[in-house]
């Protein structure tokens, strides 16, 4: 079986492949926040329940409010989503490009979504020798071809941070094209101010956001993000968008993550430290080569052999799922991914990469 299908955390399929229990085993493939989502939330949600026999607020109303006055937007500049997914998907379909453009290697989802609007679509390579940075102002983007370009910041997998600047030097010069700038993991970040286009979405026609409160918030299962951009594209979304995508318990969900200071202040310095020792630690094995981490994961770089493939076989029987990478264009073999857990867990997969890899006889 495919371990990945284009994503990590398929933790309940592994499961069952293997005869494991998922209580046996940590997952380090999906990026979720490992202080678990905020403590209020059993309690909203029990409380919410017996309203799930009606349909949901199909605007998200009180949620995109709330997120409104959080992010110094209007209303109309604000969209909610069951996850950031829905957008990825939503925003080609609704605009229906001839061209798009991705950087790769990034989240799966963009290439496809594009294709499946009927899309042509390009693909520029952030090269290994080059940090994976991405080069904005590359050549293929001089002569105004994209109508949609798919940005990943920081990107999904490499922990690539772009400029804010850049961004929007890219959108000034993309006049008749709309760039999609995917911020599913800025929460994550330390200091956004020099990345994040929070500010400029909603006023510039042609820059959309996208957020996702899944991972900072600890709740996959619930499905929820938001869009922020201008209020004639928001529209244009709502023309196509699907009614009820947002459920009662999410949008619930997302009133008591937004209103939760102290779980937010509490990750963002839980991982400040943990990323760096997790990095460091990696930095200390011979045989692996750690990208810098500017979220909740970190990139690594088996030095020769074995594939990434094959250290994930032989971790996946000790209890330990990772993402393998090999399957993002411009990756190598040896390329796996691995979310920043708890010191705990993180000194594990530690532990059990060193002796897979001995075991596995790499010098
Ligand atoms: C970069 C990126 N964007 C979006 C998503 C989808 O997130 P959501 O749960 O908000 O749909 C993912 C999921 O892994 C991701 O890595």
């Amino acid at each position: 079986m495919t371990l990945y299908n284009g994503h990590g955390g398929n933790i309940l399929q592994i499961c069952a492949a293997y005869g494991l229990q998922p209580s046996e085993v940590i997952d380090f493939s999906a990026n979720i926040n490992p202080l678990g989502y905020p403590k209020g939330l059993t309690d909203a949600l029990r409380e919410e329940l017996p309203i799930v026999r009606h349909y949901p607020d199909i605007d998200s109303s009180l949620l995109r409010k709330a997120i409104a006055q959080k992010t110094l937007h209007r209303e109309e500049e604000v969209l909610i989503g069951s996850g950031s997914t829905e957008f990825i998907y939503l925003i080609p379909r609704a605009l229906r490009p001839k061209k798009g453009l991705v950087f790769q290697p990034t989240y799966s989802d963009y290439a496809k979504a594009l294709r499946l609007s009927g899309a042509v679509m390009d693909e520029i390579i952030c090269r290994e020798e080059e940090a994976f940075r991405c080069d904005l102002g590359h050549p293929l983007l001089r002569n105004g071809e994209f109508q949609l370009i798919f940005l990943c910041n920081p990107n999904n997998p490499t922990g690539v941070l772009l400029e804010r600047e850049d961004i929007i030097h890219l959108a000034e010069g993309v006049k008749e094209g709309f760039i999609v700038v995917d911020e599913a993991f800025m929460d994550f970040v330390d200091i956004t101010e020099r990345h994040s286009i929070l500010q400029e979405a909603g006023r510039r026609k042609n820059i959309i956001l996208l957020r996702s409160l899944t991972k900072f918030f600890a709740f996959p299962g619930l499905r929820l993000g938001y869009m922020v951009a201008h209020p004639e594209v928001i529209e244009r979304m709502e023309e196509f968008k699907e009614p009820w995508t947002v459920n009662t318990l999410a949008q619930r969900a997302g009133l008591v993550a937004l209103g939760d200071e102290e779980h937010s202040r509490r990750t963002r310095d839980f991982l400040r430290s943990e990323r760096m020792f997790l990095y460091n630690e990696f930095s200390k094995i011979r045989a692996v080569r750690p990208i810098p981490p500017s979220a909740n994961f970190i990139l690594s770089k088996i030095l020769y052999s074995p594939t990434a493939q094959e250290l994930q076989k032989h971790l996946i029987k000790k209890g330990i799922i990772i993402r393998d990478c090999s399957n993002f264009p411009g990756l190598e073999p040896q390329y796996f991914r691995v979310a920043v857990r708890t010191r705990e867990e993180n000194l594990r997969l530690v532990s059990s990469i060193k002796s897979a890899l001995e075991e596995l006889s790499v010098k």
